[in-house]
């Protein structure tokens, strides 16, 4: 099967030396596309700045910002079997960023921000049949409610959730998968390979 990864965090423009980011490893994300090569699938795996091994045989896109992100997921996943979502993709960007480096002023700096696209829920709208959406949801507060609101409005297939404090910029996860029919299965916690193994191992059909 052709199967499509998003990894990592992505980096928002602020000026020529600054960026907007978060603490995702891209650990995850790399555990699921080496699970899949294992298991002799065809991956593709964009993904945002990190600094860890990419797997072999992987086919590697690597892109920086959600824009960046959004488009290598509009040219790779239209013909994929299966998308995991697992990238930490950022929500908002600066609305207007500086060309040269901002110098600092006296007083206080406002920054407006603006939305980037979701790119899961864009899938979720465009999902061919047959075609398999995976999410994942990172949550500090009410996991298994902010899980299950994501799987319904992103129209997805599966949702992976894990508490923030368990698995985000960790060496390990703890991840429970729900399914569109209301099945609920918590996966064995462990190492991101073993997690993401078990993970394949539920999913794919
Ligand atoms: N995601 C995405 N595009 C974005 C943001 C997130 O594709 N701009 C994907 C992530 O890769 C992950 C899932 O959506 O698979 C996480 O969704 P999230 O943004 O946390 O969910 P929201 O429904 O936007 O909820 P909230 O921001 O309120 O937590």
């Amino acid at each position: 099967m052709k199967i499509v990864i998003t990894a990592g965090p992505t980096r928002e423009k602020i000026d020529p030396v600054r960026y907007i980011s978060n603490n995702s490893s891209g650990r995850m994300g790399y555990a699921l596309a080496t699970a899949a090569l294992d298991l002799g699938h065809d991956v593709t795996l964009i993904s945002g700045p990190v600094a860890i091994p990419v797997p072999e045989k992987a086919n590697l896109i690597k892109v920086v910002s959600a824009a960046e992100m959004a488009q290598a997921v509009r040219d790779h996943a239209p013909d994929a079997d299966i998308v995991i979502m697992c990238a930490a993709v950022a929500d908002y960007r600066p609305a207007h960023p500086w060309d040269s480096k901002l110098k600092k002023m006296p007083g206080k700096l406002v920054l407006e921000l603006e939305r980037t696209e979701d790119i899961l829920g864009t899938l979720g709208k465009n999902k061919r049949p047959g075609q398999m959406l995976i999410g994942f949801a990172a949550e500090t507060d009410d996991l298994e409610a902010n899980a299950l609101g994501k799987l319904e409005r992103k129209n997805l297939d599966w949702i992976a959730a894990n508490l923030v404090s368990d698995g985000f910029g960790t060496d390990t996860n703890r991840i429970t998968l729900y399914h569109r029919d209301g099945k609920k299965i918590p996966l064995p916690s462990g190492d991101k390979l073993s997690v993401a193994r078990s993970m394949l191992h539920e999913v794919l059909p």
